[in-house]
């Protein structure tokens, strides 16, 4: 049987992975400035995590959410602790795409309404609505076409503001990433955002804030929406949450009444899942990761501000873009072929930094120096002392 051949794929097979780095076949090093797309949030296989797995393993990997689950308890009460959340309401289910479809049921079973309002150059999964609230169109099959979604320019407050005075009571939801990912590291801005809450409140509309990519620490707060001083009504999660095992969730403000079959799920939750969750959380606290993702964050922006070539700059925390002019143009491949470092990109032009949160000054060191002579490379300058 053949694959569905749907991904372009690089030609290297990992075999082995620790930390911020991992190895291919040949036992050659990479240093990984892309956490297998943002996903690698404590360092790749932690012995903390390792053993966490292994031992609930051990125990018992899965049974369904017929029957008491205590660890899904621990990991809601950890998660409230470490997020900041604590009154909220933990829904578990295993991917992002999952985590925004169950939050746009949830505003619509909330709300008694149909309408969504999602932003140009956002992306939130492949199921049926999170695709259809993705600005996209060459992934949104026929069949999810719908005039529910409505579109509108990402950070323009005067378009939000004219679109609810008309349409406001129509709104089941309002869903926005705190920085755009896959649209190429746009962060929404403070005054957005506020304005959103303002809005939501004002037509009893929900906030979704998807915090796939850009939550669980990565922008330096546990939420990147936090910067806004604002509450979201749902916070999707996903990608660092299991650190590589699969798992999503849904936190759920408390003024939102679940009921018995409004949402479910076969495998989300498993204990198996949990455990992974737990050992991502406790490293989290127990290391200060999200502290520490500010401040490696801000050191590498200010580097690569620094740089001669690539342009705008942008991020927050390890969430990082920047543009590549025409003449750089092969410098992810090559930073990949020739200096065995991964890093991730956002069409047409933008390469993304995603790395672990645990990453180190020295390797950051070593990313910025390998991307200088890389640059000079093709650039056929020397490197600046
Ligand atoms: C912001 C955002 N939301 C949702 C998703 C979908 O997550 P998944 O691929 O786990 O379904 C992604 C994936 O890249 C994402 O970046």
């Amino acid at each position: 049987m053949k694959l569905f051949d749907v991904y372009p794929v690089n030609d290297v097979t990992i075999t082995k992975a620790l930390g911020s780095y991992v190895w291919d076949e040949n036992g050659v090093q990479y240093l990984d400035m892309y956490g297998g797309h943002a996903v690698i949030s404590i360092g790749h296989t932690h012995p903390h995590w390792v053993r966490r797995i292994e031992e609930q393993l051990e125990k018992i990997a899965f049974y369904s959410n017929s029957v008491n689950i205590p660890i899904q308890k621990e990991l809601a009460e950890k998660l409230g602790k470490v997020s900041g959340k604590e009154d909220y309401q933990l829904f578990l289910c295993n991917s992002g795409a999952e985590a925004n479809e169950n939050a746009l049921k949830l505003a619509s079973f909330h709300t008694g309404r149909k309408k969504i309002v999602a932003f140009k150059k956002s992306f939130h999964g492949r199921t049926s609505l999170a695709v259809a609230a993705t600005d996209n169109p060459a992934i949104v099959a026929p069949v999810n076409e719908t005039d529910n979604v409505d579109f509108l320019p990402f950070n323009d407050e005067g378009a939000l503001k004219t679109y609810f005075q008309t349409k406001g009571k129509d709104v089941a939801a309002v869903i926005v990433e705190g920085i755009q990912g896959v649209g190429g590291i746009n962060i929404a801005t403070e005054s957005f955002l506020q304005l959103i809450r303002r809005l939501c409140d004002q037509n009893e509309a929900v906030f979704i804030a998807d915090s796939v990519q850009c939550g669980y620490g990565r922008s330096g707060k546990f939420f990147s929406h936090d910067y806004a001083g604002v509450n979201a009504d749902i916070y999707t999660m996903a990608k660092g949450m299991g650190n590589g095992f699969p798992i999503g969730g849904i936190l759920i403000a408390p003024y939102i009444q679940p009921k018995h079959g409004m949402l479910g799920t076969t495998f989300g939750g498993n204990q198996l899942a949990c455990a992974a969750a737990l050992a991502v959380l406790e490293v989290i606290e127990q290391d200060g990761l999200v502290e520490q993702a500010r401040q490696r964050g801000m050191y590498l922006l200010n580097r690569l501000k620094a740089i001669d070539g690539i342009e705008n700059v942008r991020g927050r925390g390890l969430m990082i873009g920047f543009d590549v002019p025409a003449e750089l143009k092969d410098l992810r491949k090559n930073l990949l072929n020739n200096l065995q470092v991964f890093t991730g990109e956002a069409k047409p032009n933008t390469i993304r930094l995603l790395p672990s949160l645990a990453i180190t000054r020295k390797q950051v060191d070593e990313f910025l120096e390998l991307l200088q002579e890389e640059i000079a490379a093709i650039k056929n300058e020397k490197v600046p002392e």
